[in-house]
C-alpha cells in the first residue's frame, strides 16, 4: 500500500510541472501581445448623442453588452484581428473613437481565425471601455476556395472573412461598416455609417471609374462571353473592399456569400483574375453599389506593390487614410524609412516604446 502513492508522486509532479508549463506558455503568449500596447484614454459621448437604453433588464451585465449588439442606434464596425496586424488594428480603433462625436455608441465586431482570446485580451487592456464582441472565423470554410494570387499576403483566409460577415455577425445587426486594419479615420464614422443605400444596393463604397476596370480580370475572362456577359447590363467601376458599408439584411436575403464562392470556385478551375479577395466583390457587386465620397478611402498609401514606393494623397478632402498596398506605416517607421504620410499614422500608434514612462 505504501509503494503506490510513492510511485504516483513523480507522475503527479510531472503533471503539475506540465500544467505549469502549459499555463505559463499561454500566459507568455497573452502577455507578449497585451504588454506591448498602451492603454487608450476613455472617450465620452457628446450630450446630443442618442442614448442606448436598456428597456428590459437594467441590472444584468451580460445584457448590457447584448443591448448594444442589437441596437440600431449603435454604429456597428467590423474588423478582423490577427497577431500580424494587431498594431494597425489598435491604431484604427483609436482613430475611430477619437474622431467620433458618439464614441460610446460604437460597437466593434472583431473576427479572428486564431489566438482569439489573446487578441481579445490585448484589445480589452488597451481599450477597457470598448463595447465589442469576438467571433471565431473557421479558416477551413474558405481555405479550399483560395487560389494563389500575385501577393501572398492576400491569400490569408482571414482576408476573406469580409465575405462572411453576414453569416458571422448576429442576425439583429442589419448594417455594418467594414474596415481594414491598415487605415485611420480622421472624421466621424457615424457619417460614413449613415451613407444612404438606394433600394437595390447591398453595399456602399467609394468608386473609381477612371481606373482601368479591364485590368482586374484576365483575357481568359474577357474572351469568354458566358463569363464577361456578367457585366452586360452594368457599368462596373473599381472599388476597394477595405472600406465598405454593408446592408447585412439584404446580403443575407440575396445569399451573396454563395455568389462570391461560386466565382472563387471558377477561379480555381480557370484563372479569371490575379488579385485575392477583391475581384469576386467586383464580379458580384460592380456597377450596383451605392457611391461614397472619395474622402472616405484615400487608399494606396502603402505604395507600389512591387517596390514599396511612397504614394501621395489623391486630390480632395480626407476623412480616412488607407495604407493599402505592400508597405505599412508601422514597418516603415520601425525601419526608419517612413514615407511622408506615415507621420499621420504615428499619433495613433499604441505600441509601447521601450523608453516611454507612461503606461
Ligand atoms: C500561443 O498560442 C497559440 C494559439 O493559441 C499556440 O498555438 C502557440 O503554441 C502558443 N505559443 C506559446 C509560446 O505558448
Ligand atoms: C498565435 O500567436 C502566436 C504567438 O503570438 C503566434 O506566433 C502565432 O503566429 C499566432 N497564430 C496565428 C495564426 O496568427
Ligand atoms: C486596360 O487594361 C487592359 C488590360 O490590362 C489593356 O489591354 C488596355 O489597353 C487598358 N486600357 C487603357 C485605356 O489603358
Amino acid at each position: 500500500m505504501q509503494t503506490k502513492p510513492r510511485r504516483s508522486k513523480p507522475k503527479l509532479f510531472l503533471i503539475l510541472l506540465s500544467l505549469f508549463l502549459l499555463s505559463s506558455s499561454s500566459f507568455n503568449n497573452a502577455s507578449t501581445i497585451t504588454h506591448q500596447f498602451k492603454e487608450a484614454p476613455e472617450f465620452y459621448n457628446s450630450p446630443d448623442c442618442a442614448s442606448i437604453t436598456n428597456d428590459d433588464n437594467i441590472n444584468d451585465n451580460n445584457n448590457n453588452n447584448e443591448r448594444y449588439i442589437c441596437s440600431s442606434e449603435a454604429v456597428h464596425v467590423a474588423m478582423t484581428l490577427d497577431t500580424t496586424y494587431i498594431r494597425g488594428s489598435m491604431a484604427a480603433i483609436l482613430s475611430v473613437l477619437q474622431h467620433s462625436s458618439c464614441p460610446q455608441n460604437i460597437f466593434f465586431h472583431f473576427v479572428c481565425s486564431s489566438n482569439a482570446s489573446v487578441l481579445g485580451a490585448a484589445i480589452s487592456k488597451s481599450f477597457p471601455y470598448l463595447q465589442f464582441k469576438l467571433y471565431n472565423f473557421d479558416d477551413s470554410v474558405v481555405s479550399g476556395l483560395i487560389s494563389t494570387s500575385i501577393r501572398s499576403a492576400l491569400d490569408c483566409p482571414l482576408n476573406y472573412a469580409r465575405s462572411y460577415l453576414p453569416n458571422v455577425l448576429p442576425l439583429c445587426v442589419r448594417r455594418v461598416v467594414y474596415l481594414d486594419s491598415d487605415l485611420i479615420l480622421v472624421d466621424d464614422i457615424a457619417k460614413l455609417a449613415a451613407t444612404p443605400l438606394n433600394e437595390n444596393s447591398v453595399l456602399a463604397a467609394p468608386e473609381y471609374c477612371n481606373a482601368n476596370f479591364t485590368s482586374y480580370f484576365t483575357s481568359t475572362f474577357w474572351s469568354n462571353p458566358t463569363l464577361s456577359l456578367t457585366f452586360a447590363d452594368r457599368k462596373p467601376c473599381y472599388f476597394n473592399t477595405g472600406v465598405m458599408v454593408i446592408d447585412l439584411a439584404r446580403w443575407r436575403a440575396g445569399d451573396y456569400t454563395r455568389k462570391i464562392e461560386e466565382w472563387m470556385e471558377l477561379q480555381k478551375r480557370m484563372r479569371i483574375y490575379e488579385l485575392g479577395s477583391l475581384p469576386p466583390f467586383l464580379l458580384v457587386f460592380g456597377g450596383n453599389i451605392a457611391p461614397v465620397d472619395h474622402r472616405w478611402n484615400q487608399h494606396g498609401l502603402g505604395g507600389d506593390n512591387f517596390r514599396g514606393l511612397c504614394r501621395d494623397l489623391h486630390p480632395g478632402p480626407v476623412s480616412l487614410l488607407h495604407w493599402s498596398g505592400k508597405g505599412k506605416p508601422w514597418a516603415r517607421l520601425d525601419a526608419n524609412r517612413p514615407c511622408p504620410l506615415d507621420a499621420l499614422w504615428a499619433p495613433y500608434d499604441l505600441l509601447q516604446t521601450p523608453f516611454s514612462l507612461d503606461s
